[in-house]
C-alpha cells in the first residue's frame, strides 16, 4: 500500500460519513491538551496537520477565536470541514506534498499532529512528516501516536504503527495523555520548545 491508496481509504471512509475522532475520553483528553496550550500561549493560530472529523476542537469550544489552517489529504473531509466551518481554512494537500512545501499561508504558534501517524503506509514519510512539523517556526507542537504493541482491530490497510522517535532536541514536554480503551492504545504528548 502507498500513500495514495491510503487516501483513497480514508476519502471512502469520510464518504461514507464514519467517524474519525475516536471515544469521548479520547477526544476530552484532546480538548484539554487544548487548553493547556492555550494558557501557554494565549490565543491560538493552529495549523491542523490531517483533520478527521474536528470532533476534538469543536469540543473545546474556542475554536471561533483562533487563527485555523487545516491540511487533510482527503477531499471529502475538506469539503466538509469547509461547509460546517466557513470561516476557517483547510486545503486538500498530502503529506508527501506538504513535507516539501517551504511556506505556509498563515504562521503557526502551534501544530497539531493527532490521530495521523498510523495512517502513514511508509516509514520515510512517517519520518519525514514528524520532521517538517518540528522544523516549523511553532511554538507548541501537540503529537499523538499508537502504541505498536497492541493488537490491531483497525483495517489492516490503515493501520501501520510504530515507536515514537521522541522531538528532536530542544522541546520540552506540557501535557501527556493516554488512552487505553481505544482497540489500539493511543498517547499523545505536548511539547513546547524550549527557551
Ligand atoms: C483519524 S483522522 C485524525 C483526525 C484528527 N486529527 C483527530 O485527532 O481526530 C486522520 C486524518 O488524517 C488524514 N490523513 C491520513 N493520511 C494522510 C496523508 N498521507 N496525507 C494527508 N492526510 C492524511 C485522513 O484523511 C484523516 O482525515
Amino acid at each position: 500500500m502507498n500513500e495514495a491508496q491510503a487516501l483513497q481509504w480514508l476519502d471512502g471512509w469520510a464518504r461514507a460519513g464514519k467517524p474519525f475522532s475516536g471515544p469521548p475520553s479520547w477526544r476530552r483528553a484532546k480538548a484539554a491538551a487544548l487548553c493547556a496550550i492555550e494558557r501557554e500561549l494565549g490565543p491560538l493560530r493552529i495549523l491542523d496537520v490531517g483533520v478527521g472529523d474536528m470532533r476534538h476542537l469543536v469540543e473545546w469550544g474556542e475554536l471561533v477565536q483562533a487563527e485555523y489552517l487545516g491540511i487533510d489529504g482527503s477531499l471529502a473531509v475538506v469539503q466538509q470541514r469547509q461547509r460546517e466551518h466557513p470561516i476557517l481554512d483547510f486545503a486538500c494537500i498530502p503529506f508527501s506534498r506538504l513535507v516539501e512545501s517551504s511556506g505556509l499561508p498563515m504562521t503557526p504558534n502551534v501544530i497539531l499532529l493527532w490521530d495521523v501517524l498510523y495512517h502513514i503506509p511508509d516509514d520515510a514519510l512517517h519520518d519525514a512528516l514528524i520532521r517538517w512539523v518540528f522544523e516549523q517556526p511553532a511554538d507548541v507542537v501537540a503529537v499523538s501516536w499508537a502504541q505498536p504493541t497492541a493488537p490491531p482491530t483497525n483495517p489492516a490497510a490503515l493501520w501501520f504503527p510504530r515507536p515514537w522517535p521522541g522531538p528532536p532536541p530542544g522541546w520540552d514536554g506540557i501535557f501527556a495523555a493516554e488512552e487505553l480503551s481505544l482497540p489500539h492504545h493511543q498517547r499523545m504528548e505536548v511539547y513546547r520548545r524550549a527557551t
